[in-house]
């Protein structure tokens, strides 16, 4: 079988190198990938935001199922565009998909179904929104209503902080905006939970948690992920019960309720406040980097997963893991998430040698004559499985240092709360 992936992170490398697995396929496409992907895939440089253009590519070389990583394909309608042509697609659709792409739809159905969130308030005008600030207490969260790469979410500590944030979103700094979410700060411990889906049933998918700061104690700047582990040290047999019963499973039969059954992974970003779980975002995809520590624990085919959602079999299926430890370290171009260089060769690359349990993911990575470069911020993931979570840092750590990229940094202290 022909697969094409959508995507070009570290976690599409993961999915990649875990689907090559799969004595079923016989050539995987990446659209475009990186330096890692080249090596088991044939990565093809074209514009994925053009579905016409995709569609003709994978119409010529037979591609028999797509598989889409990132969030923006899934929002534009990439799953409803080749559904309507009858090419298999892995992912929700554009309806379903504004789980993510709106966070306003998100917080409404939350509200309708009673799942359990931050309270919030939803203003129309810089006006309203500025008025409420004025009597309300702080800290308080301001969101952008759709995707911002990551950039639309303001913590704010002050009036003046929040006043800021209102003029950013307003003034269309992530695309025009109608209305402005603000909502409640909940403070407890971050967790992401994964399950996946055929539109009729689901399995859960791991959990794990990532550490979006980009300094030491989660200081710093957002990033999109300096680092993650799994399983999350918070997951009990309680807390996942209270997962589905009040998160997942209301999501899912409110979208049916509008008609919408829903295909693909689904990632839950949770806020776990004394074992109470309370929804922040929803993401309409895996988690990067938290796909790159759950995808080498997985023992099933997972290419016969996908294949059974496409063909709403999910149930019959029984999906496996290795019962260990997962950790990942991301290496970036120093100066991430601001300004920083790219282009940098990575000598040392080919010469480690990785044992079974040790991956390196490519992110900001390109082939070039002369050798591997850097072409991102985020620039290659190092994932061990390990028995303890100190040992499969401290052997992430080593291969790092093998490497010696003199242009790179990466947080020392992954996994510090269940490590340290
Ligand atoms: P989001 O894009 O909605 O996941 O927000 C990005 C990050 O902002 C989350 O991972 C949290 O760390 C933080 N965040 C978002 N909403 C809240 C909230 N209501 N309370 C506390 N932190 C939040
Ligand atoms: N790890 C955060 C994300 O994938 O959105």
């Amino acid at each position: 079988m022909k697969v094409g992936i959508i995507g070009s992170g570290g976690r599409e490398h993961a999915l990649c190198e875990t689907l090559s697995k799969s004595k079923k396929i016989s050539k995987i496409y990446c659209f475009p990938g990186n330096a890692g992907t080249e090596k088991i895939a044939r990565n093809i440089s074209l514009d994925v935001d053009n579905f016409n253009t995709l569609k003709n590519f994978v119409i010529s070389e037979k591609i028999e199922l797509i598989i889409v990583g990132p969030e923006k394909p899934l929002v534009d309608g990439i799953v409803d565009f080749f559904e309507s042509i009858n090419i298999p697609i892995f992912g929700p659709n554009k309806f379903a998909s504004q789980l993510e792409g709106s966070k306003i739809f998100t917080k409404k159905i939350c509200e309708k179904y009673k799942i359990p969130t931050a309270k919030f308030g939803i203003f129309e005008s810089k006006n309203e929104a500025k008025l409420f600030i004025k009597e309300t207490k702080f800290p308080l969260v301001v969101k952008a209503d759709g995707l911002a790469a990551g950039k639309g979410v303001y913590i704010c500590e002050s009036q003046k902080n929040a006043s800021d944030a209102i003029e950013d979103i307003f003034n269309g700094k992530f695309g025009k905006a109608k209305n402005i979410l603000i909502e409640e700060f909940l403070n407890g411990e971050e967790m992401s939970y994964f399950v996946i889906s055929d539109g009729k049933d689901i399995k859960k998918f791991q959990t794990a948690q990532d550490h979006k700061r980009v300094g030491e104690r989660d200081t710093g700047k957002n990033t999109g992920g300096m680092g993650a582990y799994s399983p999350s040290r918070l997951i009990s047999e309680s807390l996942d019960k209270k997962i589905l019963d009040r998160i997942i499973y209301p999501t899912l039969s409110a979208l049916k309720e509008m008609n919408c059954e829903y295909k693909g992974f689904l990632y839950a970003g949770l806020m776990i406040i004394k074992d109470e779980p309370f929804l922040i975002e929803y993401n309409v995809r895996m988690g990067d980097p938290e796909c790159q520590t759950i995808l080498p624990k997985l023992k099933s085919d997972f290419l016969e997963i996908i294949l059974s959602c496409i063909n709403k079999q999910l149930k019959t299926i029984k999906i496996e893991w290795y019962d260990i430890n997962s950790l990942c370290i991301v290496l970036c171009s120093k100066g991430y998430p601001d300004q920083y260089k790219k282009n940098i060769i990575i000598n040392n690359l080919d010469q480690i040698n990785l044992d079974q349990n040790q991956k390196i993911y490519h992110a900001g990575t390109k082939k070039e004559k002369n050798g591997i470069i850097s072409n991102g911020g985020r620039v290659l993931n190092f994932v061990n499985l390990s028995n303890t979570f100190q040992q499969a840092r401290d052997k992430n750590i080593e291969t790092i240092k093998k490497i010696n990229w003199t242009e790179g940094f990466y947080r020392n202290d992954i996994g510090y709360k269940v490590i340290d």
